[in-house]
Order: C-alpha cells, then structure tokens, then sequence
C-alpha cells in the first residue's frame, strides 16, 4: 500500500464526506445526549462520538494498519486492530509501525452545532512520519470543503486559494477563540481587549478548523488562538499554508498548543509582534 499524499487525500476525502453527512442528518433529527468533558461548557454530543466511530471504521476498512488520534476517543489502538503494526513495508517506519497517523476532529464547532448554527466541521488530516501532508475540512451545515496536499495547494471548489494578500494590521479582520476554561479565557479576554483597536475587527466563528480554512480562502485576513489541540489545526493549518499563508506559533516555535498564528506575509510579522506584547501564548 503506497503512502502518498494525494492517495491520502483522496481517502481523506471520501471518509469525511459521509461522515458530514450523519454529522448532518443527525442535526437535522435532533441533538439528542449532551454529556460535558473538560469543564461544564465543554460538550460532547452523541453525533460527536458517532462521526469518530463511523471514521475510524472507514479508515480501518481502507488502512487497516494506520495510527488514530481523534478528539473523542483519543489514539488508543483500534480494538481488535494489530496495534498500529503493519505487514507491506512501503508506510512502515523502521519499527515495523506504519509511517502515517491520522488525525481527526469529528465536529469542530460542536457548540455551532448544539445550538444549531454554522459552522461546524469533520476536519481530518494525514501525517508521515510526524508531518501533516493531507487535509479536509468539510462545514457539515453547508457542504463547503477545503482541502491540501503538501506542496500540492489547497483548493475549495475547483478553485485555488491564496489568502487575502491584506498587508495592514490597521485594516485585518481577525478570527479566534476562546478556550472551555475560566482561567484561560481571563487570560484570552486581555489579549484581545489590547489587540482590538489595532484591527479592523475580530470574528469568533466557533470552529478553529474553519477559521483557517476562512483565511486559506481570503474571509478572513488572520487566525489566532491559545490552546488549540492538534484535531482542531491539523487540516485547517495545512489549508492554510499551502493558500500560501504563514501559520506558526510564538517566539520561532511551530503552531501548537500554546498558540496558533496563521496570516499572510505581508500581515505575520506585525500581528505576531502584538499578540508576543500581549503574551498571548502564556498565561494559564
Ligand atoms: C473548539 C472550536 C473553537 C475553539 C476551541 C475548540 P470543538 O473545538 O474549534 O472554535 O475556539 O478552542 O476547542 O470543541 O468545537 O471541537
Ligand atoms: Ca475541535
């Protein structure tokens, strides 16, 4: 079984589209269970934990022997599975473990979509070897996807996207978002109270993989936000840089969880130079 991004990519594509499907139709007939995980605004759904099972599945039956993170049930092996072990040798690393890790969001925007707005998405995304080389994201409430290959571009519709090419701070419209605890959030609030008169305005949008897809496709001029988890920028951020945008985090490190900073060359430096004043990657 070859590991190459446009293979990947393709099955990427044609696991998530269902799976937008029955995030969708599941809507449609009504939120049902809403249990909480990290703080009391934090929620689960049933339809969150259904869309993982229904890709994990589709991955399973098409890659029997590849690595699984998602938001829901983490990157336990698959039961029954062979741990993540693999016979062909053409994706296995030198430990016998297959190169390529999968990554996945069932819904990002899970309270859009409790509350029955947009956008929420499926956001899956392949690695090799530790490094994001495929990405979807599909708005399950509007049917809209984005999707990269790296080195590749990143498309929606046909067409290919660039950014918004915006070069003054002064006139950047600005998207983020706000963590699920107190604390964090206080922090978040200072950060953006000294970032909003420097903006052209700020959006919140409830999906952090839709934000970047927002600034791949030009709707957004710049992304930024604390304490993001790899499902939630995995595919969104490989959308993103391949429209050409420089997504990283603070001080020279990657995008990770302590920030993820995505806008375009002519915006990066000046946007990172305020959110750095702020310390928007510190703080709890
Ligand atoms: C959340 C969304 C939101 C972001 C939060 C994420 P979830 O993911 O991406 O926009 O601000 O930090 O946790 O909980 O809807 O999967
Ligand atoms: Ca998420």
């Amino acid at each position: 079984m070859e590991c190459d991004a446009t293979e990947l990519l393709a099955i990427a594509v044609s696991v998530a589209r269902p799976a937008a499907e029955l995030a969708r139709e599941m809507r449609v007939s009504g939120v049902g269970d809403v249990t909480t995980k990290s703080t009391e605004t934090d929620v689960v759904t049933a339809a969150d934990q259904a869309v993982e099972r229904q890709v994990r599945d589709a991955l399973a039956a098409a890659r029997p022997f590849d690595q699984v993170l998602g938001e829901e049930f983490g990157d336990a092996p698959r039961p029954g599975g062979r741990h993540g072990l693999r016979g062909d040798g053409a994706s296995q690393g030198a430990d016998g473990r297959s190169a390529v890790r999968w990554i996945l969001d069932p819904i990002d925007g899970t309270v859009n979509y409790l509350y029955g707005l947009r956008p929420y998405a499926v956001s899956l995304a392949a690695e090799i070897d530790g490094e994001v080389v495929a990405g979807v994201v599909i708005d399950a409430a509007t049917g809209e996807e984005w999707t990269a290959t790296k080195g590749g571009g990143a498309f929606a519709a046909g067409r290919r996207l660039s950014g918004s090419g915006q070069q003054r701070l002064s006139q950047a419209l600005v998207g983020t978002g706000f963590a699920y605890t107190s604390a964090r959030r206080a922090h978040q609030a200072q950060v953006l109270a000294g970032l909003l008169m420097h903006i052209r305005d700020i959006r919140r949008f409830g999906s952090a993989a839709v934000d970047l897809c927002y600034v791949a496709d030009g709707r957004l001029d710049a992304f930024y936000e604390k304490g993001l988890n790899a499902w939630d920028h995995a595919a969104g951020g490989l959308v993103a840089r391949e429209a050409g945008v420089l997504v990283s985090g603070s001080g020279g490190a990657p995008a990770g969880p302590d920030l993820v900073v995505a806008a375009p060359p002519g915006l990066h430096e000046q946007l990172l130079g305020y959110l750095e004043r702020l310390d928007a990657a510190g703080g709890p």
